[in-house]
């Protein structure tokens, strides 16, 4: 497996915007959708092509199309919807398959209170997203629902990461790529991620 920190400065540029403590909450869930796409842009970059026939402008020519596996978008409820358009606007005829999760107070663990995946998510590249890696729980437990629904090529695309996230999901799913636009420093007490974004489902929802 692999994570990749995507260092293009268009990303950079857009993941500081949205650092900045004033920012609004149209600018941050714009900028969410902004780098949402710049990441399924990485994550799809090496897909296999096949040729197939077209009828151009000018006659019968060579045209190509992307191999086999179509896409499913997982967003993770609720912050994860907030890149979903992004994503979906370079892939726009993904199913979108949606979780959602809460954390048992007593075990501390993600417990799935909703779950609807696409019907065929076994012919399906799914792209997981969510803003904030931070623990990996729910990205683990995400993991965990589309295989045991026959998934079996996933990537993980998320804004920011926290090491200690990274190295969860590694561990439990080395099959699993991630995509973020920043490795930051490490998780507080509290689970956030430092410098991080704050609250990512607050921010994108103006609920704060
Ligand atoms: N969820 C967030 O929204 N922010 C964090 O820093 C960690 C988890």
């Amino acid at each position: 497996m692999s994570v990749l920190e995507i260092k293009h400065p268009l990303v950079r540029h857009k993941l500081s915007l949205m650092r900045v403590s004033s920012v609004s909450t149209r600018s941050f869930r714009q900028l969410a959708a902004e780098v949402g796409a710049l990441l399924t842009y990485e994550a799809t970059k090496d897909l296999e092509l096949e040729e197939h026939d077209i009828e151009g402008w000018c006659g019968p020519i060579k045209g190509e199309q992307i191999k086999g596996k179509k896409f499913t978008v997982v967003p993770i409820l609720r912050a994860g919807i907030g890149m979903l358009d992004g994503v979906l606007d370079l892939v726009p005829s993904a199913k979108i398959s949606v979780v959602g999760l809460y954390r048992d107070e007593e075990t501390l663990e993600p417990v799935p209170y909703f779950e609807k995946l696409a019907h065929d998510i076994e012919e399906r590249m799914a792209l997981i997203v969510d803003p904030m890696l931070a623990t990996g729980g729910s990205m683990i437990a995400t993991i965990e629902m589309l295989k045991a629904a026959g998934c079996t090529s996933i990537r993980a695309l998320v804004l920011v990461a926290a090491p200690e996230g990274i190295a969860k999901v590694q561990a439990a799913h080395p099959d699993v790529d991630i995509y973020t636009a920043s490795i930051d420093s490490h998780l507080n007490e509290n689970g956030y991620i430092i410098p991080g974004l704050g609250d990512a489902g607050d921010k994108i929802f103006g609920t704060k």
